[in-house]
């Protein structure tokens, strides 16, 4: 039988994942967000400021209650400072957590159904859930670019460089566009042009590069990586989180960098970077990503280490670099087209 400690660790376990099922349901439905218009509001009000069903919201209200992601007096709700954390225009906010917790959720019944067949039904796992396909690009933003603009891109001299000559940047499997949004806002003259398989993620992209004045600058595209080619030759393609996704051709991907690259044009690579060592997966820090390798599985791909990607920047004769950040959890591999 298992200990006390043991009984009490999951019981806290399963109450934080019940937490984050009720705040993905109010994040998903911008039940938080209705709190901006008036701090407090009875679970009608609520459920008529945000469109949504009564008896469905009255439910939600009372979990959201018990799981102190609201605050109550009488029968009025008002967010905790918990709840108002999870709303998605909060700074720091922690959206996020509760987008992961619903897709970790439907990718482990994905994961257990499918681990019978060993079938790999690919990307489209992740438009399964129709709630969750337009907080997948949001999810990504917050989690990622400020890790990109304060660790990473005050490193990276190359944009300056490609700036200068209003040159091109292509980013393959762009998500929402923010790391092309986060360089055109710091450089003014620079062109970008992204590339994704989900029409959602290009119809966020180019709504938001329309909104900041930058579709000029700017442009998105749906479409498979394996299919797509630009007109003039490219001065930087960038990948994040994304190369893993189309590993399984992998030469036909570096064949399409090289050809694609002016002379003297960069790669540059982000991804998690897998430990070569299975004891560093029991670190905290690692743990998500092990999570996530499994539902990379199911979408038919895994996580890498960045000697396997140096290796075939190798086989195209590129020259490349590592460089580590974030303790180790994350690589960015550049290389250039001699
Ligand atoms: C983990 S997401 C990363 C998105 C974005 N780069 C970011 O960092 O937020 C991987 C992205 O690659 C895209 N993708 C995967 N395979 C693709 C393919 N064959 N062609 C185009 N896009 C693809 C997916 O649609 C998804 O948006």
């Amino acid at each position: 039988m298992a200990s006390k400690e043991i009984f009490q660790k999951v019981i806290e376990n399963t109450q934080g994942s019940l937490m984050l099922q009720l705040a993905f349901i109010g994040v998903a439905n911008n039940l938080f967000s209705a709190f901006d218009s008036k701090d407090k509001l009875t679970s009608s009000e609520l459920a008529k400021v945000s469109r949504m069903d009564a008896a469905y919201v009255e439910r939600w209200c009372d979990g959201a209650y018990a799981f102190e992601l609201l605050d109550a007096e009488g029968d009025n709700f008002m967010l905790s400072e918990i709840g108002s954390a999870f709303r998605p225009a909060a700074e720091g906010t922690l959206m996020p957590f509760a987008i992961h917790a619903a897709l970790s959720a439907h990718m482990a019944v994905r994961a257990s159904e499918l681990a019978h067949t060993g079938e790999q039904p690919g990307e489209q796992v992740l438009i399964e859930r129709a709630p969750i396909l337009p907080w997948f690009g949001p999810m990504l933003e917050v989690m990622f670019a400020p890790m990109f603009t304060e660790h990473l891109l005050p490193k990276l001299s190359i944009f300056k460089e490609v700036d200068k000559s209003g040159g091109v940047v292509v980013d393959l499997g762009c998500g929402n566009g923010w790391y092309l949004r986060a360089l055109t806002q710091q450089y003014k003259k620079l062109r970008t042009i992204g590339l994704d398989g989900f029409d959602e993620n290009i119809s966020q992209a180019r709504a938001m590069a329309e909104k900041q004045g930058r579709s000029d600058r700017m442009t998105f595209q749906a479409g498979d990586i394996f299919n797509y080619s630009v007109d003039e030759a490219v001065d930087v393609i960038v990948m994040n989180r994304a190369l893993h996704h189309v590993w399984f051709r992998k030469s036909e991907v570096f064949k399409k960098f090289a050809d694609s690259l002016k002379p003297g044009g960069s790669v540059l690579i982000w991804e998690p970077a897998w430990p070569a060592d299975r004891s560093e997966l029991r670190n905290p820090a690692y743990r998500g990503m092990a999570f996530q390798n499994l539902a990379e599985h199911v979408q038919g791909n895994h996580f890498l280490q960045p000697e396997e990607i140096q290796q075939e920047f190798g086989r195209v004769g590129m020259e490349s670099n590592v460089m580590l950040f974030m303790n180790g959890n994350e690589a960015l591999i550049s290389a250039v087209k001699s």
